[in-house]
């Protein structure tokens, strides 16, 4: 993960990091961070922040990482930490206070204060409590909002992105801003039952015939593609195999005739608004159905 890309004023973010959703738990951090991984990504909703800061403590101890500035922590919600290297706001929604089970239903909703929380934001990063701040499942039109009135503009936007869901004209209006694009579910995410077909990316036969014909994995061919799109990807894994072989992906390349082909293939979201809702009635808080066109 010596490969960072820089954005903004912030320090560089690894290309890769681990995934932490849903429930990491402490050893699987710390295989992780044993097997190189220098970027962490957790949010309170994952319940997985307190095996973070365990593990990150623990490598400390064991002296696999000198100190905590060796390792990149982004979190969307606080943790045990005196700062986080980036600090999201994992959706565009807003819900009543107290306890929400999700899906939620659509009067747990309440207006988004984009202006409100965006200035939050900014104060945590004047504050020190957070190296760099950026937001998560936004579309160009939530960014549009944001960029109209910020004096720190988003470092980072965290959405759904793999060859099965390419975010084209999303990357395209982040590039021209100068966001930095992360990819969650480069795997294409951990739960294809209830959708009632099979993970779009491990099943795909266009990633199939190109990882066989070049000696790699299907995972291995999807991160690397994340990867040369200059997105940085964060998968979840649990598995110390699985951690080392996402990693062990820096010694090839894609050929310009693989690209074509995985442009082509088609596109469908896995992410969908029903994560958050239930599908009864309209959304209230905010066009969530936006996501599904960008
Ligand atoms: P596991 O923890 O058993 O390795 P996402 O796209 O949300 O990051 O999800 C990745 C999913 O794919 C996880 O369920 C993870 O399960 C699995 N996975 C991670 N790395 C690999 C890999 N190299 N090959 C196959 N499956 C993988």
């Amino acid at each position: 993960t010596e490969v960072a890309l820089r954005f903004g004023n912030a320090r560089p973010i690894p290309a890769v990091g681990m995934g932490t959703a849903v429930s990491a738990p402490m050893n699987a951090v710390l295989a992780a961070i044993e097997v190189g991984f220098r970027h962490l990504d957790t949010a309170a909703m994952y319940g997985s922040e307190r095996s973070v800061g365990e593990a990150v403590a623990e490598a400390v101890r064991r002296g696999l990482l000198e100190s905590r500035e060796e390792v990149f922590v982004t979190s969307k919600l606080n943790l045990q930490m005196e700062y986080l290297d980036l600090y999201l706001i994992h959706w565009p929604v807003c819900m009543k206070p107290g306890p929400i089970a999700f899906p939620a239903k659509k009067e747990d909703a309440v207006p988004f204060a984009f202006e409100g929380v965006w200035r939050a934001m900014e104060e945590c990063q004047r504050l020190g409590l957070a190296k760099a701040i950026g937001v998560s499942n936004f579309t160009t039109k939530h960014l549009d909002k944001i960029l109209a009135f910020a004096s720190i503009p988003p470092a980072v936007n965290q959405v759904e992105l793999n060859p099965v869901w390419q975010q084209r004209k999303l990357r395209a209006y982040c590039a021209d801003k100068g966001i930095h694009v992360v990819a969650y579910s480069p795997l294409g995410g951990q739960d294809w039952s209830r959708t009632g077909e099979g993970n779009g990316v491990l099943g795909s036969q266009v990633l199939a015939e190109i990882a066989q014909r070049r000696g790699k994995t299907i995972a291995q061919v999807s991160l690397r593609w994340i990867y040369e799109q200059g997105v940085t990807w964060i998968v979840k894994s649990f598995n110390k195999e699985r951690l080392k072989q996402n990693l062990d992906n820096f010694d090839w390349k894609l050929t310009e005739e693989d690209w074509l082909k995985i442009r082509q293939i088609p596109q469908k979201k896995y992410v969908t608004a029903a994560v958050l809702f239930s599908t009864e009635g309209e959304f209230t808080s905010v066009d969530l159905a936006d996501m599904d066109v960008v």
